[in-house]
């Protein structure tokens, strides 16, 4: 059989990289759009082979680099990545007979590093935000540098300044979505990470169409959206160029969350959680005229974020978002629970708001983060230290040596954290307190947050 896209029949996988032949789809969105006569399309990124938006930019990285001659036979590959450029240039190395180093954020989902690992990648967890920080000197971007620097054999291609990033998406996204719509597209929204994106497809679809509007959508700072930026960590990424686009937006990580929710409730499409930060973003600039044809990346689907929508989603799996990994509290922890209610005692927890208040006062409470270091690296209450629930007994020494000291637990929440208050209690503790509904209440309640490298 000869390979033909009309029909979906492909030699080999990579024949299915999309390109302005063979796009990636274009589906409109109903439901949760508040328009009677514009249109609003997302175009579905985990088309793509390997499961992004990504997939362009890392088959054209390493086309771009053999032309040049800088990556051949027995050269390696190291790339600092949030995941999704590490996951398809993982498969084009697999593909092409390289192997593939991936300095990357501890903080990125586990569903993203467990798979790096299985596509075969060398993966190195470091210190760092959700998007590698280019200034930080122990994070991803500073590791792959020094890596490439060091050893002759490795090649590091660095998305994050390199022109095949944004051409993969001048030479393709643009050119699609520019057929796609017959030309009728007026509006063009991305997220910002690299701004490959956003800076490729909007520079073609402008030379198409000088009015073609481009909109540019980053997260909060602290945010919990793998893949974008804040606005502060934009001014570090080469591509990205603010002069040529018309709007840019702040998103929260709770409006982009309520926004993915929405389009798999909604719409059944299965997006991620920077689909909806983008869409969020891009309908405060799009009006409700006719003849309004807005496209939006969507740029990888739910599917990876399993561990993020358990700690925004508490109430859909409280037993992961506690934390404690486990799906049902042991007979122990039934025990100690039922102890503690009986126990009643409205001092034994502390409420977001007057925890918040008292880390304002003078005597600040010691406030221990109970959960695995893991969840505690992607999101946390500022100030606090992490001591995983089970080593609290082999850390006693790391609490106050004051038996008075104002201490307060917190888990994802509240549940755990609890029953480690009575274990405190029994070392001598005499004020120590559960945070009520724990780090889940404190994000709802729009309190302050850390994230790795923050
Ligand atoms: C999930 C996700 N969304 C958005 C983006 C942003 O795309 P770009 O890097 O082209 O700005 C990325 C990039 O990694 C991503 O992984």
């Amino acid at each position: 059989m000869a390979e033909d896209q009309n029909l979906r029949v492909y030699d080999s996988i990579v024949g299915l990289l999309s390109s302005e032949e063979n796009p990636t789809p274009l589906v409109r969105l109903n439901r949760v759009i508040p328009y009677k006569h514009a249109q609003i399309y997302a175009k579905l990124e985990w088309y793509n082979p390997f499961g992004a938006v990504k997939d362009r930019i890392a088959a054209n990285m390493v086309r771009d680099a053999e032309e040049r001659g800088t990556l051949g036979p027995g050269k390696k590959l190291v790339e600092p990545t949030s995941g999704n450029t590490g996951l398809g240039l993982a498969m084009i190395a697999n593909a092409k007979g390289y192997t593939l180093q991936t300095p990357l954020s501890a903080a990125i989902p586990l569903e993203k590093r467990t798979v790096l690992r299985f596509f075969g990648s060398n993966v190195i967890e470091l210190d760092d935000t959700l998007c590698p920080a280019p200034g930080a000197p122990e994070g991803a971007i500073a590791s792959a540098m020094r890596t490439a620097e060091s050893e002759p054999d490795f090649v590091m291609l660095n998305q994050y300044q390199n022109e095949a990033n944004l051409l993969a998406h001048y030479r393709t996204t643009g050119p699609e979505i520019w057929r796609q719509t017959q030309g009728k597209v007026t509006h063009f929204i991305a997220g910002m990470g690299t701004c490959g994106t956003i800076t490729g497809t909007g520079r073609f679809l402008k030379e198409k169409r000088r009015d073609v509007k481009v909109v540019g959508v980053y997260a909060e700072d602290g945010h919990d959206i793998p893949g974008v930026r804040s606005q502060r960590q934009l001014a570090q990424t080469k591509l990205y160029r603010p002069d040529e686009y018309d709007h840019t937006t702040e998103v929260t990580t709770r409006e982009s969350f309520d926004m993915c929710f929405r389009l798999n409730r909604e719409e059944s499409i299965i997006a991620g959680p920077s689909s909806g930060m983008a869409l969020v973003g891009g309908l405060r600039f799009v009006p409700d005229e006719p003849g309004v044809v807005a496209v939006v990346i969507f740029p990888d689907n739910v599917f990876k974020y399993a561990s993020s929508i358990c700690r925004h989603f508490p109430d859909l799996c409280p037993a992961v978002a506690s934390g404690d990994g486990q799906a049902a509290p042991s007979k122990n922890e039934q025990f100690l629970e039922r102890m503690f209610e009986n126990l009643k005692n409205p001092y034994d927890t502390v409420r977001v708001d007057d925890l918040r208040q008292s880390l304002q006062a003078a005597n600040k409470p010691f406030v221990v983060d109970v959960r695995e270091s893991e969840l505690y690296a992607q999101l946390r209450i500022p100030d606090s230290i992490n001591i995983p629930m089970q080593e609290i007994p082999d850390r006693s020494a790391e609490f106050p040596e004051d038996r008075e000291a104002p201490i307060v637990l917190v888990c994802g929440i509240g549940k755990f954290s609890k029953h480690w208050t009575l274990y405190l209690k029994s070392m001598g503790y005499r004020n120590v307190r559960s945070l009520k509904g724990g780090v889940s209440e404190w994000v709802r309640k729009g309190c302050p947050t850390q994230s790795a490298g923050a």
